[in-house]
């Protein structure tokens, strides 16, 4: 894999990116991948802001290399954790779920790197305008919440690749070493990746969490909760309620009620696979095994030189 402007722009070996991701990306996973040539990303969103710092001072701790952290827009306390980065000197800050402009520019003036993840052309021009260093294009397939329009990554990145000039990272729908070069041939400079790291060795994913992904098979997720905040998840009992509510066609309010993040903490983390909202990406239907971080770069990085070969 050559240096490109990602490389470059985080200092890294290789230009894969592990996506943040509520519950599974704590500073194992982040620092399994940044030891490994990659960027590896803390989710902030399901931390408390002191669990949060906690992360990122073991991270540190764990690589030399470059890692970055994610932080949802929308977080409640929101300012505490932007606090947090600047004070752990944190280099580069991936945002997601909400306005660009309010946080890129503070974050720079630390010298800071700050990527925005976007799922549509309308959003990749606001966080361009807003000033941010590169952009991530996420496809409907990904896993964890997207846009409505369910545009698919194959047609998002050659469409935002036309609109913008800085960076672009594909997201949505990679796992491989072919889809990493699939991504590259639609114009994206790096990929970001979240379902296949989440069922690394290193997520802090629950077991029985790791264990259903890998006997997924396509068809088996759903972009669902329209209406409030899009998310894919698994088709499992808590998704066979919900839709059972639809049909009652419920209000905002009843809707919210049974959105409850919690569920989340429940599925994911705690390992309730029925019970809970079990986020995760299309391509899960891939992924059957549970594998160290440094056997999935490797693979990912082994098919990658070698479909690029047969190509030529
Ligand atoms: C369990 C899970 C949790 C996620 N949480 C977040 C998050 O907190 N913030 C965010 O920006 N993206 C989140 N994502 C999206 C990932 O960062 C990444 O962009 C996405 O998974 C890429 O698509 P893929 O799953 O097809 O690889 C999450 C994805 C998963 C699977």
């Amino acid at each position: 894999m050559q240096n490109n402007s990602i490389t470059d722009l985080f200092g890294i070996q290789y230009s894969i990116i592990q996506g943040g991701m509520v519950w599974v990306s704590g500073y194992k996973l982040a620092s399994a991948v940044s030891n490994c040539g990659g960027l590896g990303i803390i989710g902030a969103g399901s931390m408390y802001p002191e669990v949060f710092r906690e992360h990122i001072q073991k991270c540190k701790k764990t690589t030399n290399n470059p890692f970055g952290v994610n932080i949802p827009l929308m977080y409640p306390a929101i300012d505490q954790l932007m606090e947090i980065v600047i004070e752990e000197n944190v280099k580069i800050v991936f945002t997601s779920a909400g306005n660009p402009n309010i946080w890129t520019a503070k974050l720079q003036s630390y010298g800071i790197t700050v990527v925005h993840v976007v799922s549509s052309i309308k959003f990749a021009l606001k966080a361009q305008q807003a000033g941010v260093n590169a952009i991530v294009a996420e496809g409907f397939e990904a896993g964890g919440h997207n846009g409505r329009e369910e545009t698919t990554t194959f047609a998002l990145i050659p469409m935002v690749k036309q609109k913008i000039n800085i960076p672009l990272i594909a997201a949505g729908g990679i796992a491989t070493g072919r889809g990493i070069l699939a991504a590259e041939v639609l114009g994206a400079e790096g990929v970001q990746i979240g379902s296949r790291f989440a069922v690394s060795q290193e997520s802090s994913a629950h077991i029985q969490y790791k264990k259903l992904i890998t006997r997924l098979q396509d068809g088996d997720t759903q972009l669902t909760f329209k209406e409030l905040a899009p998310v894919r998840i698994v088709k499992n009992q808590y998704y066979q309620k919900l839709l059972a509510l639809y049909k009652t066609h419920p209000s905002k309010e009843v809707l919210q009620s049974f959105y409850d993040e919690a569920k989340l903490k429940t599925g994911i983390f705690e390992g309730e696979v029925e019970d809970g909202k079990i986020e995760i990406g299309q391509i899960a239907g891939l992924i059957d095994s549970v594998a160290s971080v440094s056997k999935i770069m490797e693979d990912m990085l082994k098919e990658y030189q070698t479909v690029k070969q047969q190509l030529n």
